[in-house]
């Protein structure tokens, strides 16, 4: 991008308040490529293209988290030659962008159950985690055969297990002992969900994290999303008062 659109996408967002995580449900590449009479793996390979972009202007903006839902526990039972397909595009997305991740400060996250991925794949999510390792501006949290639900259970298991060999005392759970036990530890919540492609359901996607989100669901296909729609969110999301349960922060005392 250029400077000056730099400049005025710069001017039509507050920088204090930005959100700090932002969390996408990438979706519409099937139908994307139907449209086209494409092959659906055309429309990941297109929407691939926009996970580059807004992965860009994420760290341009000063997003300290973005989140992308890439592939679900549901996922699996797609047909095998999608899930292949989908695979081969996850390790070229990770060589094509690898420099980029090290050149921004961008460090790489996964969560999720990422031991059901191929060895290829993990092998090259270990590599660059650890080239980016020591990144502080942004945490690109991709979301790998990622489900809510799987995660909750994790969470239950481990301080099941932390309970009855005694190091966990069960009166002293609090909320955060229960974030500090899932995928995200960490990690702030998210404050923005984006769901693309029209349809307004979270697909077993951060059900915890989510408590309080600000929700925006868009009928923009994944391939055709933008950096300009992305802006136009933000924008949105900015001018939303977040109560929190309380009474309003402007207005009448
Ligand atoms: C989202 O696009 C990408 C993944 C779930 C991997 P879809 O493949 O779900 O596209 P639609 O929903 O069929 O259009
Ligand atoms: C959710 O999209 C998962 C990802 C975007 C990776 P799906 O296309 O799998 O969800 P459903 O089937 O429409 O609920
Ligand atoms: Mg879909």
């Amino acid at each position: 991008m250029n400077s000056s659109s730099s400049a005025s996408m710069q001017n039509e967002l507050d920088p204090d308040r930005m959100p700090k995580h932002v969390a996408i449900i990438m979706d519409g590449n099937g139908r994307w490529a139907k449209k086209r009479l494409l092959n659906r793996i055309n429309g990941h390979e297109k929407g691939a293209e926009t996970v580059r972009t807004i992965v860009r202007t994420a760290r341009k903006l000063d997003i300290a988290v973005l989140t992308l839902y890439a592939f679900s526990t549901e996922n699996w039972q797609r047909p095998q030659p999608e899930v292949s397909g989908l695979m081969l595009l996850l390790r070229r997305f990770l060589e094509a962008e690898r420099q980029t991740l090290v050149d921004n400060g961008i460090r790489l996250n996964t969560i999720g159950q990422t031991d059901r991925l191929p060895q290829a794949v993990r092998d090259k999510l270990a590599a660059v985690m650890t080239d980016t390792a020591a990144n502080t501006r942004m945490v690109l949290n991709l979301a790998l055969s990622y489900g809510a639900r799987a995660e909750i259970v994790d969470m239950v298991r481990q301080m099941a297990t932390a309970a009855s060999q005694g190091t966990l005392d069960p009166a002293s759970v609090t909320a955060e002992t229960v974030a500090g036990h899932l995928y995200t530890r960490g990690m702030p919540d998210v404050d923005l969900l984006i769901r693309t492609s029209g349809e307004m359901r979270l697909s077993n996607f951060l059900l915890w994290q989510i408590a309080y989100s600000e929700l925006c669901f868009t009928p923009t296909l994944w391939p055709d999303f933008g950096e300009a729609e992305f802006v136009r969110i933000l924008k949105d999301y900015q001018s939303r008062d977040r109560r929190f349960g309380r009474v309003p922060s402007t207005g009448r005392p």
